[in-house]
């Protein structure tokens, strides 16, 4: 195992960004070409009456083109945080992205003007939050939203947008799609409610699907059916971050797992690797938690202890004060990134004794 302190991609030709010519580091991080997304040193902090905190700190990972990758940890860690600053759409104030990089299809999302994001959100990057109606408005009608979004971001003739919207709404199983361009979200069950977020989320076709805790406010049986269908009507080369407490749902829909800890990433690999050889005492805490690995979703049980407050983060590691094996130096000391091969990577001083 090796010692790695950064990022999760070759960061040695990136360390000093401010000084390069920012194209030659775009095309650096396209350099695998597959690479679709990558967030390099993210640090979101909050204002608030009672101080300032991070909630998201030094986060990294990339997606790959096609790639579904999952970014599991318990509630208030920091996962929402994350997924809304890749479209720059953290509150601010009281939010602000303190550092960082977000590279988008070889784009400086952090350099882009207001109009560029703009354009980005809903064609190239599609968000499926947990409540639809956060993103459907109450006032207008299902067929006008969709109309709306469509005309916005693709030349279309208006009868021609009506249509395309009314065969997806087909598409994602709504029953009488004709009729129900003219209800209203509310007059629509919550399930219906988040086929119709799906349905303009990837009626777009975009490159990136962020999908926070899609199905949470959903019963069982239509969680699975949500879940089939993004599945089913996702293009093959379109990538997808799934944020999700429970880790259930990422064995079935991943193929790479990022778990996060109290603003932090703690582990990442792929979905064998975090599921059979986890290594971070808190992935292995979250798959302890699971009574059952495979067949079914089930909720994540508590692991001893609670998250600590975004206040009380410790100077060391983040997961000490629950951690079984936590020692002197976990109290001062921030724990590296090793690397265990194979892209898998934990910050865990247990790891360094088997490093070289
Ligand atoms: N708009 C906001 N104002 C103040 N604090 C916020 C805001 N959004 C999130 N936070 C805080 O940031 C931390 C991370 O939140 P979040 O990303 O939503 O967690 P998760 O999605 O993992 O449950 C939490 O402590 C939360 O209270
Ligand atoms: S660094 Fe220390 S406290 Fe943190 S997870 Fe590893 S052993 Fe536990
Ligand atoms: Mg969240």
């Amino acid at each position: 195992m090796t010692q790695n302190n950064t990022a999760d991609f070759n960061s040695n030709a990136l360390m000093d960004t401010t000084a390069r010519n920012k194209e030659a580091v775009s095309s650096e991080l396209c350099e695998s070409g597959n690479r679709l997304l990558t967030v390099r040193d993210l640090t979101v902090s909050f204002s608030t009456d009672d101080g300032t905190f991070k909630a998201a700190d030094r986060v990294s990972f990339h997606v790959e083109k096609g790639e579904n990758v999952g970014l599991v940890g318990e509630s208030g860690c920091g996962k929402s945080v994350t997924a809304l600053s890749i479209p720059r759409l953290i509150p601010s104030p009281p939010g602000n992205i303190e550092s960082g990089e977000i590279w988008f299809d070889g784009n400086d999302i952090m350099a882009m003007a207001s109009e560029q994001l703009q354009d980005i959100r809903g064609r190239a990057i599609s968000m499926i939050f947990q409540e639809p109606l956060s993103a459907l408005s109450p006032l207008h009608r299902i067929g006008r939203q969709m109309l709306e979004a469509l005309l916005l971001h693709q030349d279309m003739p208006k009868k021609e947008a009506w249509r395309f919207a009314e065969q997806w709404l087909s598409k994602v199983g709504i029953p009488d799609a004709t009729d129900r361009m003219f209800a209203y979200p509310f007059q629509l069950s919550g399930g219906m409610q988040q086929r119709v977020m799906i349905a303009m989320a990837l009626m777009l076709e975009p490159n990136l699907i962020i999908a926070d805790e899609p199905t949470t406010a959903l019963d069982v049986t239509t969680q699975a059916q949500v879940f089939e269908l993004i599945k089913a009507m996702k293009k093959k080369h379109t990538s997808m971050l799934l944020i999700t407490h429970d880790m259930g749902v990422v064995w079935e829909m991943c193929e790479r797992i990022l778990v996060m800890y109290a603003s932090q990433i703690v582990e990442s690999g792929s979905r064998e690797d975090i599921f059979s050889n986890p290594k971070h005492p808190y992935t292995i805490g979250l798959l302890e938690a699971i009574p059952k690995l495979t067949g079914g979703r089930t909720e994540l049980k508590d692991i001893p202890g609670q998250v600590p407050s975004p206040f009380d983060y410790p100077k060391g590691c983040h997961f000490e004060k629950r951690c079984a094996f936590s020692m002197e130096k976990c109290i001062t000391e921030p724990p590296p990134f090793y690397e265990c091969g194979n892209g898998h990577r934990a910050a865990c001083f247990l790891l360094a004794d088997s490093s070289g």
